[in-house]
């Protein structure tokens, strides 16, 4: 793709999906665990772009509600590896003035995982630079589920009548309430799919698929993606 960002155009939302750190790790002959160490590392230069860039939101899907399924040591590796990557990034995501974000429900994670998620966020609650959504334990089904219930109870206490529902509020009622909706969505490892991210919010995201695993993604690639968005013609359902 020719040309150069135009900063002017940058989307305001970017949303990744992190993919293909166990097949990384496997080419290496690595334990899959070894993937997500090298995915931790990419985070921490794509939020500093991000950062620098002057991006408003970066959303990643960190673990989704699947993600329970694989085998015991992966998933408690994840957790601890939150943990570490809480510790380690805090200080500089806060120089950096970042705010952090949880999408998802927490109460499923380890009461240590969940106990210094929860730090990190108060700890940024009041910057005012990049907000750095964290999708953890999320579905976007679930998400959505977790919307209408709450919905349901309010309407039957009477606070929200019928006519009231509308996209709006249904928004509202969701995990990114208050955010703009994703202008782009970047899917590493060559995977094209959204697997349960954020459907709601995606309804009109540009959709960027890389072929690169994640632990391979890097600022460049970054650019790169944000380039083919500036190149799309985005109407919206309308006529240009
Ligand atoms: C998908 O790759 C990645 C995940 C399920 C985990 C994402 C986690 C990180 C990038 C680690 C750092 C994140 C934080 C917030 C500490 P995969 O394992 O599904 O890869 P595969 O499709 O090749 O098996």
């Amino acid at each position: 793709m020719k040309g150069a960002i135009d900063i002017n155009r940058l989307p305001k939302h970017v949303a990744i999906i992190m993919d293909g750190n166990g097949r990384w790790a496997s080419k290496r002959a690595l334990p899959r665990i070894f993937g997500h160490k090298a995915g931790m590392e990419t985070l921490r230069e794509v939020v500093k772009a991000c950062s620098d860039m002057g991006i408003k939101i970066l959303t990643v899907y960190a673990f989704s509600t699947e993600n329970w399924n694989r085998p015991t040591e992966e998933v408690s590796y994840l957790m601890n590896l939150l943990i570490e990557y809480m510790r380690k990034e805090i200080n500089e995501l806060n120089k950096n003035h970042v705010k952090i974000k949880i999408l998802g429900d927490l109460s499923a994670l380890p009461q240590i995982t969940k106990e210094e998620v929860e730090k990190a966020v108060s700890f940024t609650e009041n910057n005012t630079g990049l907000q750095f959504n964290i999708a953890l334990n999320y579905g976007g089904r679930a998400e959505i589920i977790h919307a209408c219930k709450r919905i349901a109870e309010e309407h039957k206490e009477g606070k929200i009548s019928k006519d009231e529902i509308n996209e709006d509020l249904i928004s509202d009622y969701l995990f990114t309430a208050g955010d703009i909706e994703p202008d782009l969505i970047i899917r590493t490892s060559g995977e094209k799919r959204l697997s349960n991210f954020l459907l709601w919010q995606s309804a009109y995201s540009e959709l960027v698929f890389v072929d690169e695993m994640w632990p391979d993604f890097n600022k460049k690639q970054l650019e790169k993606a944000i380039l083919e968005y500036q190149n799309r013609d985005r109407r919206f359902g309308l006529v240009k």
